[in-house]
């Protein structure tokens, strides 16, 4: 086992304590998508915490406080990162109520004055400065509000704040819940005891986001397939002239180092034969199918191609174990979201162990209704990330351990 997903694992759970009279702290991630008239798009974080929660009301707890952020309010309140709208899916979801606690200064007297097993939702803890910037004072005010606490915020555990990392200074008995456990569990199955062969699809903008992660797991993988706008700078690293396409002058080297790696690994490394290109993403008036070495003048890449698509489908078919992180184009905007979208539907097909890393690949798996055809989702975009690059997350790193 890679000591990151080793030491992760090793941690205590819900189960492993007893929470019965106790005041509980759960600090979730219920920082969900919402539309344009800020109605939640997708509640599958509140959906996915609830087991947890349902299980310190079930066992008794004293009080549950949830602690969540929701956004990037910067320190300062703002009405739109309002947990407002939250409570009240999160009212409907666990069917009993929820007490909303807008000023952290009279939390405490409120938690500690309640007696009948409330369950409370304290207003976006990113509101205050000290939550980001991990204050001490601001931890020790979270842990007066309890006498265990219980991190459940698996999107949110790259993050060193005072609610998912100070707090623990502070805490006795400090464990995970049972969706931080799920995701440790899913990426363990995939990287610690995989079926070979394994296949790492990676996509989204950029190398430089993503260029530990490539570093890491040419050690693990079998196959790379690479596609988005990551790819143009392979492909630029290759001699091809990717013409008006976004890529990184400054990761070409990287990329070609990349490649030379995986060779001497003897990873296969799998790039877009051809592309949906255009001369306007705002305006797409001509889209052209092209080979990646025939991009017009002008014109960009924007998606894989159907060549392309029909490689790298046969590529993850052949493959046991399917761990998928970023777009193949711009998935958001119709016209080139096929790429994507048929992928996803050919790694759903796959009699494999798939696993998507949260984010915009969770979007747009979930976006071509695809959700219930992966074995896992995470619920972790720059968490699982940070986890696939092998780090330990701090979220996890000072709770509890079962053997010390
Ligand atoms: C996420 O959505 O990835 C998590 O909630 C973390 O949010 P952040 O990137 O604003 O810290």
């Amino acid at each position: 086992m890679t000591s990151n997903i080793r030491y992760m694992s090793g941690v205590k759970g819900l189960k492993d304590i007893d929470v019965e009279g106790k005041r509980v702290l759960i600090r979730v991630d219920f920082n969900v998508p919402v539309d344009s008239h800020n109605n939640i798009s997708d509640d599958r974080r509140i959906r996915l915490a609830l087991p947890t929660i349902n299980y310190c009301i079930d066992h008794n707890a004293k009080s549950i406080v949830l602690v969540t952020h929701f956004g990037r309010p910067k320190g300062t309140f703002y009405e739109k990162y309002s947990l407002i709208n939250i409570r009240k899916r999160l009212e409907r979801l666990l069917e009993r109520r929820v007490e909303f606690i807008g000023d952290l200064d009279r939390s405490q007297d409120i938690v500690l004055a309640s007696s009948s097993q409330e369950v409370f939702l304290l207003e976006n803890i990113r509101f205050h400065e000290g939550e980001k910037q991990n204050d001490k004072e601001l931890s020790k005010k979270l842990a007066s509000l309890c006498d265990v606490y219980v991190n459940d915020a698996f999107g949110t555990s790259h993050r060193e704040h005072a609610s998912t990392y100070g707090i623990t200074e502070f805490m006795d008995t400090k464990v995970a819940g049972f969706l931080m456990m799920r995701e440790i569990e899913a990426f363990s199955k995939a990287l610690e005891e995989p079926v070979r062969p394994i296949a790492l699809v990676i996509g989204g903008a950029k190398i430089s986001s993503k260029i530990t992660l490539l570093e890491t797991v040419l050690q693990k993988v079998d196959k790379l397939i690479i596609g988005g706008a990551m790819s143009n700078t392979f492909l630029k690293a290759l001699g091809y002239d990717m013409k008006n396409s976004l890529y990184e002058e400054d990761f070409v080297k990287t990329a070609a180092d990349v490649l030379e790696e995986a060779k001497k690994a003897g990873v296969k490394v799998y790039l877009p034969v051809d592309l949906v290109t255009t001369d306007s993403i705002e305006k797409p008036i001509d889209v052209k199918i092209v080979p990646a070495q025939d991009i017009l003048e002008g014109y960009m890449a924007v998606d894989i191609g159907p060549a392309t698509l029909k490689l790298f489908s046969q590529a993850v078919e052949l493959s046991n174990t399917i761990i998928w992180n970023g777009p193949m184009g711009i998935y958001e905007i119709d016209k080139f979201s096929k790429g994507t979208f048929k992928l996803a539907s050919a790694i759903a097909d796959c009699y494999a162990y798939t696993i998507v890393g949260g984010g915009d690949t969770a979007d747009a798996v979930d976006k071509c209704k695809e959700a219930d055809n992966f074995s896992f989702i995470s619920t972790g975009g720059g968490a699982s990330l940070e986890l696939l690059e092998g780090k330990i997350l701090p979220g996890f790193k000072n709770l509890d351990r079962v053997v010390q």
